[in-house]
């Protein structure tokens, strides 16, 4: 069976990701997203919170789950019998360090990185200029899945007072 993983930090998902989400389960028999835990940097979502938004925008894969991971991805896909990442590039910007990663995945583990071309309608579109953009009020529908537009609109209405 292939399996894939495609790791990342989600603090959302958004329509970039998940573009790259389908399409590999297009391509594989069975896709992990695997969401990062990493208590040193601070998010605007919990990891709980992230995991549930992307269950909820997967659902219609039915060959697409979601589960954290703490410590190395290549450990997480050793675990999960895995021998290969899914990533997303989006311009010559992602490439190096993209590339570092690759390079490191494959010396630790003899993971494989499968790259994959952004769809150019999300080639600007990151987690973080969503949250920067949509903290000013500015219009990121079309950018995030439904069900993530509504809870950025509910945690940045909350948290703009007191910051
Ligand atoms: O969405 P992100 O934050 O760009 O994803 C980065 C991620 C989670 C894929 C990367 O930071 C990662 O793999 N972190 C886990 C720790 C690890 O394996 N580090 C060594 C990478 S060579």
């Amino acid at each position: 069976m292939a399996r894939v993983v495609c790791p990342g930090s989600f603090d959302p998902v958004t329509n970039g990701h998940l573009d790259i989400i389908g399409r590999a389960a297009g391509l594989h028999d069975e896709v992990i997203v695997a969401v990062l835990i990493n208590i040193t940097k601070k998010t605007l979502f919990t990891v709980d919170e992230r995991v549930e938004m992307l269950g909820e925008v997967t659902r219609g894969y039915g060959n697409v789950r979601v589960e954290r991971f703490h410590g190395l991805t290549v450990d997480f896909c050793v675990a999960n019998g895995v021998n290969m990442i899914v990533k997303g590039l989006r311009a010559v910007s992602d490439f190096e360090y993209e590339m570092q990663m690759a390079q490191m995945n494959y010396r630790l583990a003899k993971i494989e990185t499968m790259f994959m071309t952004t769809n150019p309608q999300y080639s600007f579109l990151s987690s973080s200029l969503v949250k920067e953009v949509a903290k000013y009020g500015g219009d990121v529908s079309g950018l995030v899945p439904e069900p993530v537009l509504g809870r950025l609109h509910t945690r940045l209405a909350v948290s703009l007072p007191g910051e």
